[in-house]
């Protein structure tokens, strides 16, 4: 492998920015989180740019993202639940990355999603009920998620998923840095 850009999705609250960080600090890449980069360059939260210009702008601004990102290379992306709903960000990020799709079960993810600094970070959960909306967008979601390599969180820590991709990615080398879980 040279240096092929990782690209995390999976549904929102799976681990892709914690697991992101450990596997770009095992491969001496550097580690992008789409919705971080958003807020810095719009300047403002997720949850306000949904709120005052709406999920369309974001959409656009995350397709601004994926394009700015296809064109460079040694990176882990961490990307927002929704971004690979679009054919277009997969394309774009695609063109040198290979795509993992992070899985849990439904109870799992609700347990992830349950706080309210999770929710408050997360427009599409706001003023619903969790379970009831988490499963209807998980089945919505299911077809697209289902067409990238699936790797099965379940009962395993981040430390684990992160060396489950390292050697999907890198077969021959064990890895072996002893990352900082925050
Ligand atoms: C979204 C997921 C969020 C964020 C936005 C929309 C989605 O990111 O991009 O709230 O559509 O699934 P996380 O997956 O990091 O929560």
């Amino acid at each position: 492998m040279t240096d092929t850009n990782i690209i995390l999705t999976g549904f929102m609250g799976i681990g892709k920015s914690t697991v992101g960080k450990i596997l770009a600090k095992q491969l001496g890449y550097q580690f992008i989180d789409t919705d971080r980069l958003i807020e810095s360059r719009a300047g403002r939260s997720v949850a306000a740019i949904f709120e005052m210009l709406g999920e369309p702008a974001f959409r656009q601004m995350e397709t601004d993202v994926a394009r700015e990102l296809s064109e460079q290379q040694g990176l882990v992306i961490a990307t927002g639940g929704g971004m690979l709903v679009n054919p277009v960000n997969q394309q774009l990020l695609e063109q040198r990355g290979r795509i993992f799709c992070l899985t849990a079960c439904e109870d799992d993810i609700i347990k992830r999603l349950s706080s309210p600094r999770a929710q408050a970070r997360r427009p599409l959960l706001h003023g619903r009920d969790l379970r009831q909306h988490v499963r209807q967008l998980m089945q919505e979601r299911m077809p697209v998620y289902s067409r990238f390599f699936q790797i099965d969180t379940s009962g395993i820590g981040v430390k684990e998923v992160a060396e489950a991709i390292l050697r999907i990615i890198k077969p021959d080398q064990k890895a072996d840095a002893k990352p900082d879980l925050e």
